[in-house]
């Protein structure tokens, strides 16, 4: 299958709503990561979603809508709870979970009685999934175990030939996939950190856990690989430049070709190729996955560097400890 990659605007939105109505699956952009966009009412089409990433049908998409009075279209039920959360922080970066509405295919949560529920910031991304007239079950547009990706060219290059359409929006904002909220208890439950922390959730409804406990696997995908390179990873949290080199040192011995990725500081570490991700927490998540991507390309072993402290940075550490399989330097 051909794929075209257009600009995203006016008539290119009108052809991709077109293809989501006769069942097909488009990209499109979001501010946080590309999504790879179907019907939610379509079992069918939501079935070839999972084939085209290499997803384990036992982990749900969440549901996008073009605005907070489309609620209705992927819930009967829209907890007080998450009804303040969407108010506060959408469109942006956070999916509420919430009872499943009954016009979502089984399909789309795994057969769970539970639906994910986002409205992207995107103004573009809103208008294509308006257009569409359904709700827009989407996972992250990589393939299943890869990292997500931030720009159109990275969506051809995973799925580039299995869809018909990618929308080109550049550059995503976030670069981290949302803040994943249970709102159907009491107290607020991050199945998945994002750039909307705990913190930011506390400061709106006085209370938020982060579920650590997945024995029950209430968010399925939290059990997979995930957002991995295709080569070793290291991650190195909080520790200066000097214990950064002896680990480099170490890696280079091996014959390694080591790639850095960090703060600008690290440009003067030795026998690396350095990636930058900027400087600040927000500029870590934008930067992320392109850094992985091209850091595979070049190196044996990529070497992360976290400066910052977890506090309000749960997001980029949780995507970190998964690329790097629990593989952290103390
Ligand atoms: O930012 C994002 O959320 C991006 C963009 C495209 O919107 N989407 C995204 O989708 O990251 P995906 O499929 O890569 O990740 C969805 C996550 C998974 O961890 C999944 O288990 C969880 O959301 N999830 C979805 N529905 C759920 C539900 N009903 N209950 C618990 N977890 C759910
Ligand atoms: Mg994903």
């Amino acid at each position: 299958m051909d794929t075209t990659i257009e600009k995203i605007n006016e008539s290119s939105i009108a052809k991709a709503s077109e293809i989501i109505k006769n069942g097909g699956i488009v990209a499109f952009p979001t501010e946080t990561v590309y999504g790879l966009g179907v019907s939610a009412y379509r079992g069918e089409s939501v079935s070839k979603v999972f084939e085209v990433k290499g997803r384990p049908s036992d982990n749900p998409l969440i549901v996008h809508i073009g605005g907070i009075e489309d609620i209705g279209q992927a819930t009967e039920n829209p907890t007080p709870l998450a009804l303040k959360i969407l108010n506060k922080f959408s469109p942006g970066p956070i999916t509420v979970v919430v009872d499943k509405g009954v016009k979502i295919a089984n399909e789309v949560t795994a057969g769970l009685d539970s639906v994910g529920i986002r409205i992207p910031m995107l103004l573009e991304a809103r208008q294509f999934i308006k257009a569409c007239g359904e709700p827009i079950a989407a996972p992250s547009a990589n393939t299943s175990s890869r990292p997500s990706p931030t720009n159109a060219m990275t969506v051809f290059d995973d799925i580039g030939g299995k869809i018909p359409m990618i929308l080109d929006g550049g550059s995503c904002e976030v670069g981290i996939e949302s803040t994943v909220v249970d709102c159907r208890g009491e107290i607020p439950m991050i199945l998945r950190s994002g750039k909307i922390t705990q913190e930011d959730i506390k400061n709106l409804v006085g209370a938020c856990e982060i579920a650590t406990d997945f024995s029950k696997v209430r968010s399925p995908g939290v059990k997979y690989k995930h957002y991995s390179p295709s080569c070793e990873m290291l991650a190195i949290f909080q520790k200066d430049n000097s214990f950064v080199q002896a680990k480099v040192d170490e890696l280079v011995k091996q014959n390694k070709n080591v790639v850095l990725i960090g703060e600008e500081k690290l440009s003067s570490i030795d026998n690396v190729i350095f990636i930058t991700l900027g400087n600040t927490v927000d500029d870590f998540m934008k930067n992320y996955y392109e850094a992985l991507r091209e850091g595979e390309t070049c190196g044996d072993v990529i070497v992360c560097v976290l400066p910052f402290s977890e506090h309000n940075a749960e997001g980029i550490y949780n995507r970190v400890r998964k690329s790097c399989g629990g593989n952290i330097s103390l």
